[in-house]
């Protein structure tokens, strides 16, 4: 069992798992602290900045300010969410972001909290949309894995890009949709394609299979094919026909089957009873 450490966070004593992050802890207890590059899926890579927090440590004799989203927790640590110098470099950060995603709800829901409205005179060269957090660079190519996005120059000209030669490698998942906070990325199916959109611009566009039991057309054969080998295939499992995620969750008796089968792990081969 992971032991427990005790900490204050805003005078307010609390227990948590000597493993959990400062800015998990705070979460769980309904304490605001504001988040960006953090997802609970990826590691932490500690980017945006805007969770940074005062801390005291029991054997410090002064504050520092630190990232909540990479800091463990420890006993007796001492933490504020909101001195002023913390809020004055959030508003420094939130109006940046403001600038490249003046529309997008989670910035401009959390500069509120700040105070601080969209500047109207923002070009749209600046409002790509993209607040560079980084989370669809790391899902890509850690969850993923065909790393299409990587982050190219530094200071003002830092930005996200997709290379055009990993972006062979793409399955179509949209898990870079998913995490993105802002929809700078997008994910449309409609009439038998998906398409995926990067900062206004199709990025890739993929034929969907249909689903063999409500003929729905739901996914990307390449992205079956990727979960074919990563959950089944290392099971003793293949999956040969191809079932979307309604009828899968319906309960109905393809469903069933499958997941009878998957669970047993003995299937090698199987289709849909009909
Ligand atoms: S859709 Fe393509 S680019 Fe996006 S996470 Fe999946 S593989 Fe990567
Ligand atoms: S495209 Fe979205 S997920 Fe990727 S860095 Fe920009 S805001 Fe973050
Ligand atoms: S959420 Fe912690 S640095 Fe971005």
């Amino acid at each position: 069992m992971t032991p427990t450490v005790h900490l204050k966070i805003n005078n307010q004593t609390i227990e948590a798992p000597a493993d959990a992050t400062v800015l998990e802890t705070a979460l769980r207890e309904d304490i605001y602290i504001p988040s960006l590059c953090y997802h609970e899926a990826l590691e932490p890579e500690g980017v945006c900045r805007l969770c940074i927090v005062a801390v005291q440590n029991e054997d410090e004799a002064e504050q520092s300010v630190r990232i909540s989203c990479k800091l463990k927790v420890a006993e007796g640590m001492v933490i504020k969410t909101d001195t002023q110098r913390i809020n004055a470099s959030r508003r420094l950060i939130l109006k940046r972001l403001l600038k490249r995603a003046p529309d997008a709800k989670v910035i401009t829901d959390m500069a509120a909290r700040y105070g601080i409205t969209p500047d109207p005179d923002v070009s749209e060269q600046e409002a790509d949309g993209c607040v560079l957090c980084g989370r669809c660079v790391h899902v890509c190519r850690d969850k993923i894995g065909p790393a299409v996005f990587s982050v190219t120059g530094r200071g003002a000209s830092r930005k996200v890009t997709a290379d055009a030669d990993r972006l062979q490698e793409c399955i179509g998942c949209g898990a870079c949709a998913q995490v993105c906070p802002t929809d700078a990325i997008r994910v449309i199916d409609a009439e038998g394609f998906r398409e995926i959109y990067t900062w206004g611009e199709m990025m890739v566009r993929f034929q969907l299979e249909k689903c063999e039991h409500c003929g729905t057309p739901f996914a990307p054969k390449r992205y079956l094919d990727f979960i074919n080998k990563r959950a089944y295939i290392p099971k003793g499992l293949e999956l040969v026909d191809y079932i979307c995620p309604k009828c899968f969750k319906d309960g109905d008796r393809a469903s069933q089957a499958r997941r009878a089968g998957a669970l047993r792990g003995s299937i090698v081969k199987w289709s849909v009873p009909r």
